[in-house]
């Protein structure tokens, strides 16, 4: 609007984006209830508090980065006929960061956040899913705000119910409308562990599709160092914590802190202790890569935190073929 009628009448045209700048909202709808049971289907959040502050790989903050300048230069799109980003998707397996993202864009927003969790909406009956959901986006666009549509493929899920096909196609018709007529005051973020489960047509209203994964080692070692680890340590400990998303490092952590405490025994051995004990064609293979990549056994047993002796035998029983290796367990 404000690009049609800037060049007739500039002014008005200032007006408008003034009005749209305004902090100051009125609240059209009340919070979203469930019909039958009255509860609320939203929890809503004035100013998000984070627990922890995350640290992004790289190409994940740039990508939150380029959310937040188009979020913060709106007016700016908007004056000159652009639309700043109003939609993502959050895609990635449990624990990496999605639900954490969106709170955080909502923080560094500084605008209140809304969640749904889809997979107990989903719970109740399908047709009222449909109202439910209508209810939950007319008001996340009746005021600026983060709405976190959570556990997104839920609603997909159900499609394996032939029942509900009908009931479930106007809920994707409720969702792909809403998607479309979403105020570019607000930010939908929708986060799912499961995309394949989604009909490409809902992910693709999409304006970014942003792909978290569990941490590569150098994101799983800038966390460590972050909790206060030593360098020589992370580079010990880290290998053995590859593949595990960041909620299981955390927890680990935290377990390896609370074992230390109540047994008297240092933090760090316990994290190696409870960490080392990988399966066993797991680490063979672990050693077997590092030697092809031309490291030093010295240096396979530091970066794996097992022991030279130990890295030797996996090494000649890899020589001799025998896969089926088994590690004494003295
Ligand atoms: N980038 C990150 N940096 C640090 N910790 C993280 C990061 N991502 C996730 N975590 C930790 O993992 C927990 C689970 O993350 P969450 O966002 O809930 O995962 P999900 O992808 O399943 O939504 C968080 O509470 C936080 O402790
Ligand atoms: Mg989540």
């Amino acid at each position: 609007m404000v690009s049609k009628i800037k060049k007739a009448d500039p002014e008005a045209a200032q007006v408008l984006v003034s009005a749209l700048d305004t902090q100051e909202v009125t609240r059209g709808v009340l919070p979203p209830v469930d019909v039958d049971s009255r509860m609320n289907l939203l929890r809503e959040e004035r100013s998000v508090v984070l627990e922890f502050e995350p640290l992004w790989p790289t190409d994940i903050r740039k990508q939150l980065e380029l959310v937040l300048a188009e979020r913060r230069n709106a007016l700016k799109l908007i004056g000159a006929g652009l639309q700043p980003i109003k939609t993502a998707m959050f895609k990635g397996p449990p624990g990496v960061g999605k639900t954490m993202a969106a709170r955080w864009l909502a923080r560094e927003l500084n605008l209140p956040l809304l969640t749904l969790d889809l997979a107990s909406v989903m719970s109740s009956l399908l047709g009222k899913t449909g109202s439910n959901l209508k209810a939950t986006i007319d008001y996340g666009s009746s005021f600026p705000c983060v709405l976190l549509l959570d556990e997104f493929d839920a609603v997909a899920k159900r499609r394996d119910d032939d029942r509900d096909v009908g009931e479930l196609k106007r809920l994707v018709t409720v969702l792909l409308q809403a998607f479309d007529q979403w105020p570019s005051s607000s930010l939908l973020v929708a986060a799912t562990n499961h995309p394949e489960l989604l009909d490409p047509a809902v992910w693709r209203r999409f304006d970014v599709q942003l792909d978290f994964a569990a941490p590569a080692i150098d994101e799983i070692s800038a966390l460590l160092r972050h909790e206060g680890l030593s360098d020589s340590f992370v580079s010990r400990i880290a290998p053995l914590l590859a593949g595990a998303s960041y909620a299981d490092i955390r927890r680990k952590l935290l377990s390896a802190r609370k074992v230390g405490l109540l047994q008297d025994l240092p933090f760090e051995q316990v994290l190696l202790e409870q960490n080392a004990s990988k399966p066993q064609s797991l680490r063979a293979e672990e050693v077997r890569r590092l030697r092809q990549a031309g490291m030093s056994q010295r240096k396979i047993a530091d970066s794996l935190g097992i022991s030279h002796p130990t890295v030797n035998r996996i090494l000649k029983s890899l020589e001799k073929g025998n896969y089926g290796y088994q590690e004494p367990s003295a």
